[in-house]
């Protein structure tokens, strides 16, 4: 809670805090208006715009003559994700979809399109922007000479330090020595597959994966091991175990634990703990991509919380939760951290100091929980909103994951529906959406897409949505 806030919005801030920690679970009651005011010793009114917020903001409901209770997360009437059909990977192989990825991407930007519903980002006005730019303007008026002065090799200590209170959250010990500062996880990514492999090693990754991922493989020169993973309960160590068995220039796995784009996976503690034992069995180096974990609706332990033997490389970013203009991402690499510190001073030299020095302000001035419980629950409010809306227009057979948290949906039509026309045609009318096919090296997932909820919902992405309906349905009747 922040004293500056107006008295309802504390009030509220009170039990945002404890519906979203699970304190106050779905169907309970919201203690009645006249004991909020007695309980904080506030007006009626204030009493009552304080749970008109929380109403708002989707976590609390009204029920006549009854009062606010918590609202349950409500159900989508699409059908849940399926499991993967295979359960075994393929042969690892190189990665050959960078054309493919690149004519997507450069299609979708040249485009233009009304709404956009391919970034895995939030809305910019769902960030603190105001408080970020205030402290550039002071840092800039008290200390113009940080212009003028050679950064710190490894980052900012201020933000180093900052970042490590931070990694507390995902239960992690990190002493400041031990991070890097990097241009976004991109760059995290890859110094780390630097650092662990050579030309021509295989390289295990889930399956569907980050398009961004596979890009570095292919310029990397790396084949990719696309492990079977599960919208649920994310990637399957078994069938890694037993792709590993038939691969001797496996060197590394690349996982997100929490929150997997694009599947929303959270993997459960014992699948976690179960990966860093095969790794360690196996000796392969471990990257654990962190980038959506602190949007998780409850918080989640990274793998790098068990990590004894420094096997674990930790990389993260507050490009999705705090600053996407800014392009601030970290390192911690154990055992491969002066490898990883040299590789990043060559590949790029340090990043600039005015971000880092707003970023380090900001999070030491404690606003980071606040504005993290904030982000979470709008975007829950925004996945329900059109997780209704595509149940309402695609066709029947569609398929959702609803994950716990984060900015995205994936999509699985009915069979026979090429999500790559559907990009096409929905270009046309002016909507932009992820086609599953860039998320693999494979053609596997040709007919899933991938939604962004990450935009605040209004007409523009209903009418969005509706066309994408009406092109499903004209595409299925041909
Ligand atoms: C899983 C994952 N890792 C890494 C990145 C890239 O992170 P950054 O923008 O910090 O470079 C993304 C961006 O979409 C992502 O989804």
């Amino acid at each position: 809670m922040d004293a500056t806030d107006p008295l309802y919005a504390q009030v509220a801030a009170h039990y945002r805090q404890a519906i979203t920690a699970g304190t106050m679970p779905p169907g309970s009651r919201m203690p009645s208006v006249r004991t909020l005011m007695g309980l904080h010793r506030v007006s009626l009114s204030t009493a009552l715009q304080a749970c008109r917020l929380l109403e708002s903001q989707g976590l609390l409901q009204a029920r006549q003559r009854a009062g606010y209770f918590v609202r349950p997360p409500r159900p989508t009437r699409l059908a849940r994700a399926a499991e993967p059909r295979q359960t075994q990977a393929d042969p690892a192989r190189f990665v050959g979809v960078h054309e493919r990825i690149s004519e997507i991407l450069t299609r979708g930007i040249a485009a233009r399109p009304e709404v956009n519903l391919s970034g895995a980002c939030a809305h910019p006005s769902l960030y603190p922007t105001r408080a970020l730019a205030l402290h550039g303007q002071r840092l800039l008026r008290r200390r113009p000479e940080i212009l003028g002065t050679q950064p710190d090799p490894q980052g900012l200590l201020g933000l180093r330090q900052a970042l490590s209170r931070l990694a507390l959250n995902a239960q992690i010990q990190l002493d400041p020595s031990q991070l890097v500062i990097t241009h976004g996880c991109t760059e995290a990514l890859s110094v780390a597959l630097r650092a662990v492999t050579r030309p021509g090693d295989a390289v295990a990754v889930e399956s569907p994966t980050y398009y961004g991922l596979l890009q570095l493989l292919e310029s990397l020169g790396l084949r990719a091991l696309e492990i079977p993973t599960s919208p649920h309960t994310g990637l399957s160590v078994e069938a890694l175990e037993a792709a590993a068995a038939q691969e001797p220039r496996l060197k590394a796995v690349v996982v997100v634990p929490n929150l997997q784009n694009p599947l929303g996976a959270v993997m459960p503690d014992a699948a976690k703990q179960a990966l860093l034992a095969s790794c360690e069995a196996r000796d392969l180096a471990l990257i654990e991509d962190d980038t959506y974990a602190l949007l998780c609706d409850t918080p989640q332990r990274a793998i790098k919380s068990w990590d004894t033997t420094g096997r674990v490389i930790f990389c993260s970013s507050l490009h999705k939760t705090l600053a996407p203009g800014m392009r601030v991402g970290w390192i911690a690499a154990g055992r491969w951290q002066p490898r990883v510190e040299i590789l990043k001073y060559a590949q790029s030299r340090p990043n600039e100091m005015l971000g880092q020095a707003i970023l380090a302000e900001f999070l030491a001035g404690g606003q980071i929980e606040r504005h993290l419980r904030a982000l979470r629950a709008k975007l829950a409010t925004q996945r329900e909103q059109m997780a209704e809306a595509l149940s309402d227009e695609l066709p029947t057979g569609t398929r959702l994951s609803m994950p716990p948290g984060g900015p995205s949906l994936w999509v699985e039509l009915p069979e026979g529906l090429s999500s790559l026309a559907l990009f096409d045609a929905a270009l046309e009318k002016g909507v932009r959406l992820g086609p599953g096919l860039m998320y693999s090296n494979s053609d596997r997932f040709d007919n899933f897409i991938r939604i962004n909820a990450g935009n605040p919902m209004d007409e523009a992405q209903r009418r969005a949505i509706a066309t994408l309906g009406a092109l499903c349905a004209s595409m299925l009747r041909r």
